[in-house]
């Protein structure tokens, strides 16, 4: 998939390319889902009353838009990539970020079993649930900051325009394969609805200018 599309910049190009660009925007849909989590947890906390449908579709954005799609993005194109364009593979920035991803994975599986536990009436998963979709929240923050000040800032100065644009093709292939027709324009309505119904709850406030939420990934 990510062979022979390189071509590294040359002096006097500078800017944000296409595909860096993409995966940013990408990054701001997943810190408002985060907002929405934070806040339904809290008010699950604080009242015990919060529509587990709530839970599904955040839980169904993470798996399938995070993992399965941009994540996907990252590691079988972007990634590999960079390596080829020389950084290293097996340590620095690419395998932290690589890590990373495995623990958010972890996290969704915990968050889910809890979910299960809840939906089946065991109150005892409502702590857990609460506690796994926090850590969640501060990894995915502080993982989406590391790749907007850090990592992206390197793709943009390595790679040119052209190759920016194969690499967005590589996306766009991505998105058919992976989510299938419709489904981002589906989840980014989903995110509008839940944004929309826990605008009024408290807590979740790191929004898209705070430091809490990536305020780079706008820029
Ligand atoms: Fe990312």
């Amino acid at each position: 998939m990510v062979n022979n599309i390189i071509t590294l910049k040359t002096g006097g190009q500078t800017g944000e390319g296409i595909a860096i660009r993409t995966l940013k925007t990408e990054h701001q849909a997943v810190c408002q889902m985060l907002n929405v989590l934070e806040k339904s947890v809290l008010k699950l906390e604080l009242t015990g009353q919060v529509p587990l449908s709530i839970f599904d579709d955040v839980l169904e954005f993470l798996t399938v838009f995070v993992d399965r799609c941009h994540h996907t993005k990252e590691e079988e194109v972007l990634f590999p990539l960079m390596v080829q364009s020389g950084l290293p593979a097996e340590s620095g920035p690419i395998s932290v970020m690589l890590a990373e991803h495995r623990q958010g994975r972890e996290l969704i599986a915990r968050f889910r079993e809890n979910l299960e536990m809840l939906k089946n009436g065991n109150q005892a998963g409502q702590p857990a649930l609460i506690e796994a979709a926090r850590a969640y929240c501060v990894l995915l923050r502080e993982h989406i900051q590391k790749e907007n000040r850090t990592l992206f800032v390197l793709a943009n100065t390595i790679f040119d325009a052209e190759t920016q644009q194969r690499i967005y093709e590589t996306f766009e292939e991505i998105e058919i394969n992976k989510l299938g027709a419709g489904t981002h324009e589906r989840l980014h309505g989903v995110i509008e609805h839940l944004v929309a119904l826990t605008a009024a709850w408290p807590g979740g406030d790191a929004g898209p200018d705070s430091e809490g939420c990536s305020c780079s990934c706008a820029h």
